[in-house]
């Protein structure tokens, strides 16, 4: 195969025209009432057991935010009428250890960590403290502060995890350090926590997005609509629903995204997933680009060899190539330099520039097509206008993916596409979780 004609058919395995969005959306629709119904489907459609605050919710909550290898605990004040205080955060990082070790290992650090905040807070003593725990992976909920893990994502594989419910685990652990005094009142996905947290303060919101390490949605749906759901009506007749959109499958994959699936730790699940978020943006680009340096298209001498290690571009990377406009794209030079890449040619880094383009591409107009989904379920004519709190390193810091999807909804909507505001709520997952505290 000549160079030209392996671009073209790179092209065409990623390109995603306005008419495959479109079947994406019926797609979409289809798995997530199947979800809805507790029928077979990539999507889980977990009910929440909650639906957006009124504003009015008051009090001080501690809250315990783990979204992935980052994890924050943090104080949050609500003051009633939509308004919080800036919380006081304190960051923590997990290493490999633990992410892969013992589950009660992970939950003792965890149970730690919210020891030394309160000691650095003051706050520690037999007053009842209440705690939002946002636990960012799949949850089957059994209740607003119960849930057991389905599997984990990103990633994790702590053991004796999966198929417990977690919020025990972390009270068990917090009685081991004699932190009896926590009570653990809110269990919440990131993405429910960012929802929840923009909607305190507005009311058109009503869809959670996180494009992050991992990638996900939840959105308000209408408790008759949960076929599932063995409950009674929530007061407003509505409950969040935690999409799991990471899941989805109906998706064409390319010989890069099987590949890459093979070779992860949780072969099948989390197809969409795969191809959007920042966990494998890189590596997709990485097993495009290694496979090109393999016909001969690219790279010469030990560049060759570098570029074939699992993991070396990391999303991070691929995104500062995409945005270098340096003469002679210089930056993307120094990139691959650290990579291992130490000669490459202008032409080399031109084509490495244009497989990160072709990549996030497909991410943004795969994580749009899926938002149109989402927003079509309630409103399929888009009448109404919608907010979108979204959050993560991908939507926030990558140069160019935030407009590619914008972009994307514009082509499926036209201008009825104004109707769909995306606002980026940063570290709205905790926050969240604390005000779901607040009306449990
Ligand atoms: C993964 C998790 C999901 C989470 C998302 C974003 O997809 O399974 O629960 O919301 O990552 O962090």
């Amino acid at each position: 195969m000549e160079l030209n004609e392996y671009i073209g058919h790179l092209k065409y395995e990623f390109d995603i025209p306005v008419s495959r969005m479109r079947k994406i959306v019926r797609e979409f629709h289809s798995e997530m009432k199947k979800g809805l119904c507790g029928r077979k489907s990539s999507l889980k459609m977990i009910p929440t057991y909650v639906d957006i605050p009124t504003g009015k919710e008051k009090g001080s909550f501690l809250a315990l935010d783990l979204g992935g290898t980052n994890f924050r605990v943090l104080e949050v004040k609500l003051k009633g009428s939509g308004r919080t205080i800036p919380p006081k955060v304190m960051k923590f990082v997990l290493d490999k250890k633990r992410i892969a070790g013992k589950g009660d290992k992970l939950f003792d650090f965890f149970a730690g960590c919210i020891e030394k905040f309160i000691k650095y807070d003051g706050c520690r003593g037999p007053k009842e403290r209440k705690l939002g725990f946002t636990f960012s992976f799949p949850i089957k909920q059994t209740g607003v502060a119960s849930g057991d893990l389905v599997l984990w994502t990103k990633g994790f594989s702590a053991t004796g995890v999966v198929g417990k419910d977690v919020v025990k685990l972390l009270e068990d652990a917090l009685a081991r350090k004699g932190l009896d005094s926590i009570k653990v009142t809110a269990l919440a996905n990131d993405t429910v926590g960012t929802l929840i947290a923009r909607s305190y303060q507005d009311k058109d919101c009503d869809v959670g997005v996180i494009i992050g390490t991992g990638t996900n949605a939840c959105y308000r749906e209408k408790v008759s609509n949960i076929k599932k759901w063995p409950g009674a009506a929530t007061p407003s007749g509505r409950m969040i629903i935690n999409i799991e959109w990471g899941n989805f499958n109906k998706l064409r994959r390319a010989a890069c995204d099987i590949a890459l699936d093979r070779a992860s730790k949780n072969p099948g699940d989390q197809i969409l997933e795969k191809m959007v978020s920042g966990m494998y943006m890189g590596e997709i680009a990485r097993l495009v680009l290694a496979d090109m340096s393999k016909r001969g298209f690219l790279f010469s001498g030990p560049a060759k060899k570098a570029i074939q290690k699992k993991g070396v571009l990391k999303t991070q990377y691929a995104s500062e190539i995409e945005a270098d406009r340096s003469t002679g794209l210089s930056k993307t030079a120094s990139i691959l330099k650290e990579l291992g890449i130490k000669n490459s040619t202008l032409r080399d880094r031109e084509m490495v520039r244009t497989v990160c383009g072709i990549v996030s591409s497909r991410s943004a107009r795969v994580s749009a097509s899926a938002l149109a989904a989402v927003v079509t379920k309630a409103d399929p004519g888009l009448l109404k206008k919608h907010v979108i709190a979204i959050d993560g390193t991908v939507y926030e810091r990558h140069p160019t993916f935030a407009k590619k999807m914008r972009r994307a909804l514009k082509e499926i909507f036209g201008k009825k596409s104004s109707n769909i505001k995306i606002v980026l709520s940063k570290d709205g997952s905790g926050k969240g979780a604390a005000i779901i505290a607040a009306i449990a």
